[in-house]
């Protein structure tokens, strides 16, 4: 039998041709994303952004994001892409966030927002779907959030997911997979996943829901539902006994069980319905019932937020099927690029030091002379040169 075989090359193509792209930017085409995002005008008051790759950068043009550029505001700011619905696929949403002014007080998130969100008129209060990526406040609130819309609610994630608080660039990623697992990542690493349904306490909200359909079922019951209910408890292990005249006794029937298999304390009168209940729920897959994770028309990602301290970077915003290629998409731009960034910090934290320290001599040898400075300063200058 011949093998087949696939070069290298044909296997890449097929993937990047699998990933679907419904969202990626980058600013690299100058002051042309402002035909692209929308900055909200429903108040006047809303803090502008800026084009900028900010004090310190790995590359000019690449590192240029959105800056948010006054202190003390909330901002506004959303971009439209093609509707689509995540059912069944992958979501996963990724952006870059630099707290250059060393964040004191201040969202680094995104939302995503359904298609028909109103972009001229952002506000806090506009429905999202998703609010993922880091919150910064004082010593207490250091926390990603993963908020997920569900059913007309907002649910945060129970499981608390520390952030960066550096003046670096960071990668976050959020997957957000068909199977009901998530998983969200910081510069590429894994720092949580799990279960949705488990880390969200989604699955006590499905079994509230599922309890009362069911409750309201038994209540409307029928002799008949009631009797396929005493079926579940007659004592299967119970044979009709030998001596049983069935003339004399009437028809057999198996003894009910004294006890129904349930070990939360219920009181008695209230333990049929729930046995009841509890039985048809174990047979019931309600994971296919219910998507915890499945947004029908996701159209809009944006900035909403506030910030005490301005000057953080936004870019390299993805959203995607395909893991894969947000991987890639990562490595290519702040991997590239994150390294050459510290390099430069670097450089201007020692020479900042070393101005610092001149500074001090400066002022040391300036209270020395006294009132003579005016000729103190010529001095010291020309002898810089
Ligand atoms: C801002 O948005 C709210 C609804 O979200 C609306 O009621 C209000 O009129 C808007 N304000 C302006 C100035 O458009």
């Amino acid at each position: 039998m011949a093998a087949v075989r696939v070069p290298l090359w044909a296997v890449c193509v097929l993937r990047v041709a699998l990933a679907t792209v419904y969202f990626q930017e980058e600013f690299l085409d100058g002051e042309r994303w402002r035909n692209r995002w929308v900055q909200s005008t429903n108040d006047s008051q809303f803090g502008h952004f800026r084009l900028s790759s900010g004090k310190f950068y790995g590359h000019k043009e690449k590192d240029k994001g959105l800056q948010t550029t006054q202190n003390g505001r909330f901002y506004a700011i959303s971009a439209r892409f093609k509707p689509f619905s995540n059912k069944g696929k992958t979501l996963i949403i990724q952006y870059t966030v630099k707290h250059e002014q060393k964040m004191d007080c201040g969202g680094g998130y995104v939302k995503v927002f359904p298609a028909d969100v109103d972009q001229k008129n952002l506000n806090g209060k506009s429905p999202y779907y998703i609010m993922f990526g880091p919150d910064i406040c004082g010593f207490d609130i250091k926390k990603v959030h993963v908020i997920l819309h569900f059913k007309n609610q907002y649910h945060s994630n129970k499981k608390s997911i520390k952030c960066k608080v550096d003046a670096f660039t960071h990668l976050y990623t959020l997957v957000l997979r068909p199977d009901l697992t998530y998983e969200v990542k910081i510069d590429g690493q894994s720092i949580e996943s799990g279960s949705i349904e488990y880390d969200w306490h989604l699955a006590s909200l499905k079994t509230a829901e599922k309890a009362s359909a069911e409750a309201k079922e038994w209540n409307e019951a029928t002799d008949d539902k009631a009797q396929e209910w005493e079926k579940h408890f007659l004592d299967a292990s119970a044979s009709k006994p030998s001596d049983w005249n069935s003339e004399l006794d009437g028809d057999w029937q198996a003894p009910m069980l004294q006890k129904p298999p349930y070990q939360d304390g219920l009181k008695p009168e209230g333990i049929a319905k729930d046995v009841w209940l509890h039985q048809k729920m174990k047979n019931t897959n309600y994971l296919t019932e219910y998507d915890l994770s499945e947004f029908e028309n996701i159209g809009a990602i944006g900035l909403e937020l506030w910030q005490v301290r301005s000057g953080t970077i936004f870019d390299n915003f993805l959203i995607t099927d395909d893991e894969e290629y947000a991987d890639n998409f990562g490595k290519a731009t702040w991997g590239e690029t994150k390294g050459p960034e510290r390099e430069m910090d670097d450089i201007q934290a020692k020479e900042e030091v070393k101005k610092a320290r001149e500074e001090d001599e400066e002022e040391m040898l300036m209270r020395r002379f006294g009132g003579q400075d005016k000729n103190f300063n010529r001095f010291h200058r020309r002898n810089e040169l």
